[in-house]
């Protein structure tokens, strides 16, 4: 597999866990390269369940190095919590790196988030509230504080106190919000410090290393396509960059490394948080689909809404992250639906959209066009290739990679890491 990078090739929620799960196990490294624990998945190992945010779930394979790259922001409280529950069931740590350069989510960062959303009222994000903005602001606002600041008692010292007058400042003066404890904070960040210091390292030097020995190196994208801050259905997105290049800037490596791009989509769409959604099913297919497909978050167990296979927003995917193959899960949630159907274009005043809208805005006047597929009956879960698949799941795949013109490498047809097969 060389050097392969996952990504999630619509709104999130794609059933990643499960395919980094099976790729991980042939992968020297996985890299965590952007986002924070607004992530999550569960993995069960050897009847074990493991609710895991930031720490790639390579960790559980005892000779993978799991790196969370220079493009993260990391909530210590969190990744110790992880790997505390992690080394109570015997897993091995020494195998996890933590970029020097990563940033830190703070309280403040996490009660921002939680009053800007409050301010926006109607228009909210929907945001995981887990800080996750507000840290990344205060990276590109150059006030962020590192892993490698943290460390250093002193340098950490100086920089928190900076942040916490200013923060409380805005929390109070701007939102009429509780001041938060900056001895405190510190006290608390200073025994997480002395906890992780032995982690963090520089893992560019790592990935670049792994990469040139003809390593397996296994990127692992969180968040999905349209979630980018750059070209996702802004401002529903996340301030991270989820597409393919963000493994680049936030592994800090370049792109030729990475030889494939695999995207992971579903067999239908879902999307958490606020925000357009074309082929939305608010009606009894929708529910199915919800039931069906346990569509609840990992990481705030919200309802999730789901809707058709959208084909504009796979193809938008396979361009933003030059996709060489997708990965289909969850084919089984659609047993027992009599029809499905696929949105092949958008109709705008009369006219066929073909391209996923730049600007959000023109999805009011777009209408999803659908052609419609046979669905099946017959019980797929134990389907161990193609030929196990009705006719009509296959024309249902066929059509897929052809309206998306890339080829569907892997397909899912229920929760268990042995339930996938490749195509
Ligand atoms: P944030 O990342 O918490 O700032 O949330 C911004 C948007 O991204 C919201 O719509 C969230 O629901 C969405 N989001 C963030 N992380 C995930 C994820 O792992 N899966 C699906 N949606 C996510």
């Amino acid at each position: 597999m060389a050097v392969t990078a996952l990504v999630g090739a619509q709104w999130g929620d794609e059933g990643k866990g499960k395919v980094i799960d099976i790729l991980a196990e042939k992968s020297d490294m996985v890299v965590r390269a952007q986002g924070g624990n607004n992530a999550g998945h569960t993995v069960v190992a050897g009847g074990v369940t493991y609710k895991l945010h930031l720490i790639p779930s390579g960790i559980l394979y005892k000779n993978t190095i799991c790196v969370i790259g220079n493009g993260t922001v990391i909530d210590p409280a969190v990744v110790l919590e992880e790997m505390e529950s992690l080394s109570s069931r015997g897993v091995d740590l020494s195998r996890l790196k933590i970029d020097a350069r990563a940033h830190v989510i703070f309280p403040y960062h996490i009660a921002l988030d939680g009053l800007s959303e409050d301010a926006r009222g109607k228009a909210d994000i929907g945001t995981t509230k887990k800080g996750i903005g507000p840290c990344y602001m205060d990276k590109a606002e150059r006030i962020g504080i590192r892993m490698c600041d943290l460390i250093q008692p002193d340098v950490f010292a100086e920089k928190l106190k900076r942040n916490v007058s200013l923060k409380n400042n805005i929390i109070t003066k701007l939102y009429g919000g509780e001041p938060l404890d900056c001895d405190k904070i510190l006290a608390d960040y200073n025994e997480y410090a002395k906890k992780l210091a032995s982690f963090v390292c520089d893992t560019s030097v790592l990935v670049y290393n792994a990469v040139k020995q003809g390593k397996n190196v296994l990127f692992e994208g969180a968040q999905g396509a349209l979630l980018d801050l750059d070209v996702g259905t802004y401002p529903y997105v996340t301030s991270s960059h989820p597409v393919s290049g963000g493994f680049c800037v936030g592994a800090g490596v370049g792109p030729t490394l990475i030889k494939d791009v695999l995207g992971i989509a579903k067999s239908y769409t879902t999307r958490v948080g606020k925000g357009p959604f074309p082929t939305e099913l608010d009606d009894e297919v929708g529910n199915f689909i919800r039931e069906q497909g346990f569509e609840y978050g990992t990481t705030t167990g919200r309802p999730r809404r789901c809707g058709w296979l959208d084909a504009v927003i796979l193809r938008f995917a396979v361009r933003v992250n030059g996709l060489t193959g997708i990965a289909l899960n969850k084919l089984d949630t659609l047993t027992g639906l009599k029809k499905l159907k696929i949105c092949v274009a958008y109709e705008k005043n009369g006219q066929k959209v073909y391209d996923f809208p730049s600007d959000i805005s023109e999805l009011a006047d777009c209408k999803p066009v659908y052609e419609e597929y046979d669905g099946w009956t017959e019980d797929i879960t134990k389907a161990k290739s193609v030929k196990d698949l009705p006719k009509a799941a296959v024309a249902y795949l066929r059509a897929i990679e052809k309206l998306i013109d890339c080829p569907i490498k892997m397909v899912g047809v229920g929760p268990d890491r042995t339930q996938n097969f490749m195509l």
